[in-house]
Protein backbone atom coordinates (compact mmCIF):
# COMPACT_ATOMS: atom_id res chain seq x y z
CA UNK A 1 0.00 0.00 0.00
CA UNK A 2 1.79 3.22 -1.14
CA UNK A 3 2.46 6.39 -0.31
CA UNK A 4 -1.13 8.01 1.00
CA UNK A 5 -1.85 5.28 3.58
CA UNK A 6 1.20 6.99 5.50
CA UNK A 7 0.16 10.67 4.73
CA UNK A 8 -2.89 11.02 7.14
CA UNK A 9 -4.11 14.38 6.62
CA UNK A 10 -1.01 15.77 7.29
CA UNK A 11 -1.59 19.96 8.47
CA UNK A 12 -4.49 19.69 6.06
CA UNK A 13 -5.29 22.58 4.26
CA UNK A 14 -4.37 25.96 4.97
CA UNK A 15 -8.34 27.36 4.78
CA UNK A 16 -7.56 27.55 0.81
CA UNK A 17 -4.45 26.00 -0.34
CA UNK A 18 -3.80 24.97 -3.59
CA UNK A 19 -2.82 21.39 -4.13
CA UNK A 20 -1.28 20.34 -7.39
CA UNK A 21 -2.12 16.70 -8.41
CA UNK A 22 0.18 15.01 -11.25
CA UNK A 23 -2.26 13.26 -13.95
CA UNK A 24 -0.05 11.81 -16.43
CA UNK A 25 0.58 14.06 -18.77
CA UNK A 26 -2.18 16.66 -17.05
CA UNK A 27 -1.44 18.83 -14.36
CA UNK A 28 -4.80 19.26 -12.15
CA UNK A 29 -5.47 21.47 -9.29
CA UNK A 30 -7.91 21.77 -6.67
CA UNK A 31 -8.58 24.32 -4.44
CA UNK A 32 -9.12 22.98 -0.79
CA UNK A 33 -11.16 24.87 1.63
CA UNK A 34 -14.16 25.36 3.92
CA UNK A 35 -17.47 25.37 2.18
CA UNK A 36 -17.62 29.12 2.93
CA UNK A 37 -13.95 29.58 2.13
CA UNK A 38 -14.20 28.29 -0.92
CA UNK A 39 -17.24 29.98 -1.94
CA UNK A 40 -15.23 33.26 -1.39
CA UNK A 41 -12.66 32.16 -3.67
CA UNK A 42 -12.42 34.31 -7.03
CA UNK A 43 -10.70 32.24 -9.73
CA UNK A 44 -11.41 29.44 -11.61
CA UNK A 45 -7.86 28.10 -12.58
CA UNK A 46 -4.24 28.14 -11.24
CA UNK A 47 -1.32 30.12 -12.53
CA UNK A 48 1.50 28.39 -12.78
CA UNK A 49 4.36 29.78 -14.84
CA UNK A 50 3.31 30.23 -18.27
CA UNK A 51 0.25 28.12 -18.20
CA UNK A 52 -3.20 28.01 -16.71
CA UNK A 53 -4.30 24.86 -14.73
CA UNK A 54 -7.87 24.43 -14.22
CA UNK A 55 -9.61 23.95 -10.83
CA UNK A 56 -11.29 21.01 -10.26
CA UNK A 57 -13.77 20.21 -7.50
CA UNK A 58 -11.98 16.43 -7.03
CA UNK A 59 -9.05 15.01 -7.97
CA UNK A 60 -7.62 11.38 -7.79
CA UNK A 61 -4.37 10.47 -6.18
CA UNK A 62 -2.80 6.75 -5.76
CA UNK A 63 -6.50 5.73 -5.79
CA UNK A 64 -7.94 8.06 -3.40
CA UNK A 65 -10.51 10.87 -4.70
CA UNK A 66 -10.15 14.28 -2.50
CA UNK A 67 -12.44 16.06 -2.83
CA UNK A 68 -12.40 20.30 -2.39
CA UNK A 69 -14.11 20.17 1.32
CA UNK A 70 -11.92 16.80 2.04
CA UNK A 71 -15.39 15.51 3.11
CA UNK A 72 -13.91 12.31 1.23
CA UNK A 73 -17.56 11.61 0.01
CA UNK A 74 -17.00 10.55 -3.49
CA UNK A 75 -13.96 8.39 -2.35
CA UNK A 76 -16.63 6.68 0.08
CA UNK A 77 -18.91 6.13 -2.41
CA UNK A 78 -16.17 4.64 -5.27
CA UNK A 79 -14.63 2.54 -2.20
CA UNK A 80 -18.45 1.45 -2.15
CA UNK A 81 -19.37 1.06 -5.55
CA UNK A 82 -16.05 -1.27 -5.96
CA UNK A 83 -16.64 -2.95 -2.76
CA UNK A 84 -20.41 -4.12 -3.51
CA UNK A 85 -19.32 -5.37 -6.94
CA UNK A 86 -16.84 -7.54 -5.81
CA UNK A 87 -19.29 -8.73 -2.51
CA UNK A 88 -21.83 -9.44 -5.70
CA UNK A 89 -19.40 -11.64 -7.13
CA UNK A 90 -17.99 -13.48 -4.25
CA UNK A 91 -21.91 -14.23 -3.20
CA UNK A 92 -22.53 -16.04 -6.83
CA UNK A 93 -19.68 -18.67 -5.84
CA UNK A 94 -20.08 -18.45 -1.71
CA UNK A 95 -21.85 -22.14 -2.12
CA UNK A 96 -19.01 -23.65 -3.84
CA UNK A 97 -16.15 -22.24 -0.71
CA UNK A 98 -15.71 -22.87 2.82
CA UNK A 99 -15.95 -20.23 5.57
CA UNK A 100 -12.67 -19.96 5.64
CA UNK A 101 -11.75 -19.43 2.19
CA UNK A 102 -14.59 -16.56 2.06
CA UNK A 103 -13.01 -15.36 4.86
CA UNK A 104 -9.96 -15.01 3.06
CA UNK A 105 -11.42 -13.48 -0.13
CA UNK A 106 -13.14 -10.97 1.78
CA UNK A 107 -10.08 -10.39 3.67
CA UNK A 108 -7.97 -9.34 0.55
CA UNK A 109 -10.60 -8.51 -1.71
CA UNK A 110 -12.79 -5.71 0.58
CA UNK A 111 -11.36 -5.39 3.94
CA UNK A 112 -8.19 -3.79 2.25
CA UNK A 113 -9.86 -1.70 0.39
CA UNK A 114 -12.15 -0.17 3.44
CA UNK A 115 -8.30 -0.20 5.59
CA UNK A 116 -6.40 1.49 2.10
CA UNK A 117 -5.62 5.00 3.38
CA UNK A 118 -8.28 4.91 6.02
CA UNK A 119 -5.74 7.48 8.21
CA UNK A 120 -7.77 10.00 6.01
CA UNK A 121 -11.23 9.44 7.53
CA UNK A 122 -10.17 9.97 11.49
CA UNK A 123 -12.72 12.35 12.88
CA UNK A 124 -15.29 12.25 9.71
CA UNK A 125 -18.81 12.32 11.17
CA UNK A 126 -20.61 8.64 11.54
CA UNK A 127 -23.00 8.99 8.88
CA UNK A 128 -19.42 8.78 6.36
CA UNK A 129 -17.84 5.84 8.15
CA UNK A 130 -21.49 4.23 8.66
CA UNK A 131 -21.51 3.51 4.80
CA UNK A 132 -18.47 1.77 5.26
CA UNK A 133 -19.43 -0.02 8.11
CA UNK A 134 -22.39 -1.76 6.01
CA UNK A 135 -19.85 -3.03 3.74
CA UNK A 136 -18.13 -4.73 6.54
CA UNK A 137 -21.67 -5.88 7.98
CA UNK A 138 -22.50 -7.30 4.52
CA UNK A 139 -19.19 -9.18 4.03
CA UNK A 140 -19.16 -10.56 7.56
CA UNK A 141 -23.03 -12.27 6.84
CA UNK A 142 -21.67 -13.06 3.77
CA UNK A 143 -18.56 -15.31 5.54
CA UNK A 144 -20.85 -16.21 8.19
CA UNK A 145 -23.95 -16.82 6.29
CA UNK A 146 -26.42 -15.16 8.55
CA UNK A 147 -29.28 -13.03 7.44
CA UNK A 148 -30.03 -9.28 7.64
CA UNK A 149 -31.48 -9.82 10.96
CA UNK A 150 -28.73 -11.58 12.79
CA UNK A 151 -26.51 -9.16 14.59
CA UNK A 152 -23.14 -8.26 13.75
CA UNK A 153 -20.99 -7.58 16.84
CA UNK A 154 -20.80 -11.34 17.68
CA UNK A 155 -19.56 -12.42 13.89
CA UNK A 156 -17.27 -9.63 13.37
CA UNK A 157 -15.76 -11.02 16.77
CA UNK A 158 -16.24 -14.58 15.74
CA UNK A 159 -14.08 -13.09 12.44
CA UNK A 160 -11.49 -11.61 14.58
CA UNK A 161 -12.59 -8.44 12.35
CA UNK A 162 -12.12 -4.97 14.20
CA UNK A 163 -15.25 -2.49 12.82
CA UNK A 164 -14.16 -0.28 10.97
CA UNK A 165 -13.73 2.57 13.27
CA UNK A 166 -11.46 0.59 15.27
CA UNK A 167 -9.74 0.21 12.18
CA UNK A 168 -9.29 3.75 11.46
CA UNK A 169 -7.93 3.95 15.10
CA UNK A 170 -5.30 1.11 14.85
CA UNK A 171 -3.93 2.74 11.80
CA UNK A 172 -3.81 6.25 13.32
CA UNK A 173 -2.05 4.99 16.57
CA UNK A 174 0.42 2.53 14.05
CA UNK A 175 1.57 5.34 12.26
CA UNK A 176 2.11 7.39 15.89
CA UNK A 177 4.29 4.38 17.23
CA UNK A 178 5.82 4.16 13.93
CA UNK A 179 7.06 7.77 14.16
CA UNK A 180 8.04 7.77 18.15
CA UNK A 181 10.18 4.92 16.90
CA UNK A 182 11.83 6.85 13.96
CA UNK A 183 10.29 4.54 11.63
CA UNK A 184 8.05 6.97 9.85
CA UNK A 185 9.00 10.12 7.56
CA UNK A 186 9.98 12.99 9.06
CA UNK A 187 7.11 15.23 7.75
CA UNK A 188 5.02 12.72 9.78
CA UNK A 189 7.13 12.72 12.53
CA UNK A 190 8.10 16.29 12.98
CA UNK A 191 3.96 17.24 13.66
CA UNK A 192 4.00 15.52 16.60
CA UNK A 193 6.14 16.13 20.16
CA UNK A 194 5.85 14.72 23.52
CA UNK A 195 4.08 16.24 26.44
CA UNK A 196 6.50 17.50 29.12
CA UNK A 197 3.91 17.85 32.49
CA UNK A 198 5.25 20.72 34.60
CA UNK A 199 7.25 19.55 37.85
CA UNK A 200 4.21 19.43 40.17
CA UNK A 201 1.85 18.24 37.61
CA UNK A 202 4.47 15.02 36.99
CA UNK A 203 2.99 11.45 37.34
CA UNK A 204 4.14 8.29 35.42
CA UNK A 205 0.60 7.93 33.56
CA UNK A 206 1.42 11.26 31.81
CA UNK A 207 4.72 9.11 30.68
CA UNK A 208 4.78 9.31 27.09
CA UNK A 209 1.66 11.33 25.90
CA UNK A 210 2.46 13.95 22.98
CA UNK A 211 1.16 17.08 23.03
CA UNK A 212 -2.26 18.07 21.12
CA UNK A 213 -2.52 21.43 19.40
CA UNK A 214 -4.91 23.68 19.51
CA UNK A 215 -7.13 23.76 17.01
CA UNK A 216 -10.83 25.55 15.69
CA UNK A 217 -12.19 23.72 12.78
CA UNK A 218 -13.74 20.01 13.78
CA UNK A 219 -14.27 19.79 9.68
CA UNK A 220 -10.08 20.52 9.18
CA UNK A 221 -7.41 21.29 11.74
CA UNK A 222 -9.12 18.50 13.91
CA UNK A 223 -9.07 15.47 11.19
CA UNK A 224 -5.11 16.66 10.60
CA UNK A 225 -2.57 13.86 11.41
CA UNK A 226 -1.02 16.12 13.89
CA UNK A 227 -4.42 16.89 15.84
CA UNK A 228 -5.76 12.94 15.21
CA UNK A 229 -2.43 11.24 16.54
CA UNK A 230 -2.11 12.83 20.14
CA UNK A 231 -5.60 12.72 20.75
CA UNK A 232 -5.82 9.08 20.02
CA UNK A 233 -2.57 8.33 21.17
CA UNK A 234 -3.31 10.10 24.96
CA UNK A 235 -6.36 7.21 25.75
CA UNK A 236 -4.34 4.46 25.43
CA UNK A 237 -2.71 2.81 28.44
CA UNK A 238 0.52 3.44 29.29
CA UNK A 239 1.73 -0.09 29.33
CA UNK A 240 0.29 -0.16 25.53
CA UNK A 241 2.32 3.20 24.79
CA UNK A 242 5.61 1.65 26.12
CA UNK A 243 5.30 -1.59 23.89
CA UNK A 244 8.94 -2.53 22.95
CA UNK A 245 8.29 -3.28 19.30
CA UNK A 246 6.41 -2.41 16.39
CA UNK A 247 4.89 -5.73 16.22
CA UNK A 248 4.24 -6.13 20.02
CA UNK A 249 2.23 -2.88 20.04
CA UNK A 250 0.55 -3.68 17.08
CA UNK A 251 -0.80 -7.05 18.87
CA UNK A 252 -1.89 -5.33 21.89
CA UNK A 253 -3.31 -2.79 20.33
CA UNK A 254 -5.31 -4.92 18.66
CA UNK A 255 -6.37 -6.43 21.88
CA UNK A 256 -7.06 -3.38 23.07
CA UNK A 257 -9.65 -2.19 20.91
CA UNK A 258 -11.68 -5.57 21.00
CA UNK A 259 -11.82 -5.59 24.50
CA UNK A 260 -13.64 -1.86 24.19
C1 LIG B 1 -6.35 12.51 -15.76
O1 LIG B 1 -7.41 13.45 -15.60
C2 LIG B 1 -8.32 13.43 -16.69
C3 LIG B 1 -9.26 14.61 -16.47
O2 LIG B 1 -9.76 14.65 -15.14
C4 LIG B 1 -9.02 12.08 -16.72
O3 LIG B 1 -9.95 12.05 -17.76
C5 LIG B 1 -7.98 11.01 -16.93
O4 LIG B 1 -8.59 9.73 -16.87
C6 LIG B 1 -6.90 11.10 -15.85
N1 LIG B 1 -5.81 10.18 -16.18
C7 LIG B 1 -5.25 9.36 -15.28
C8 LIG B 1 -4.10 8.55 -15.79
O5 LIG B 1 -5.62 9.30 -14.13
C1 LIG C 1 -23.35 -2.97 11.46
O1 LIG C 1 -23.55 -3.87 12.51
C2 LIG C 1 -23.50 -3.30 13.81
C3 LIG C 1 -23.55 -4.43 14.84
O2 LIG C 1 -24.67 -5.25 14.67
C4 LIG C 1 -24.66 -2.35 13.96
O3 LIG C 1 -24.62 -1.76 15.25
C5 LIG C 1 -24.54 -1.28 12.92
O4 LIG C 1 -25.66 -0.44 12.96
C6 LIG C 1 -24.41 -1.88 11.52
N1 LIG C 1 -24.03 -0.78 10.68
C7 LIG C 1 -24.63 -0.54 9.52
C8 LIG C 1 -24.19 0.71 8.84
O5 LIG C 1 -25.45 -1.27 9.03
Amino acid sequence: MGGFSSVGLVSVLRLVSPVVCKNGSVTEAILIGTTSKLSKATSDSLQLSDSSVPLSSAVKNLGVTLDNTLSMKQHISSVSRTCYFQLRRIATIRKYLTTDATAKLVTSTILSRLDYCNSLLAGLPSSSISRLQRIQNSSARLVLRKKKRDHITPLLNQLHWLPVPARITYKINTLTYKCLHGLAPAYLSDSLSLYVPSRTLRSSADSLKLNIPHTKLKTAGQRSFSFQAPSQWNTLPLPLRQQQSLESFKSALKTFLFSK
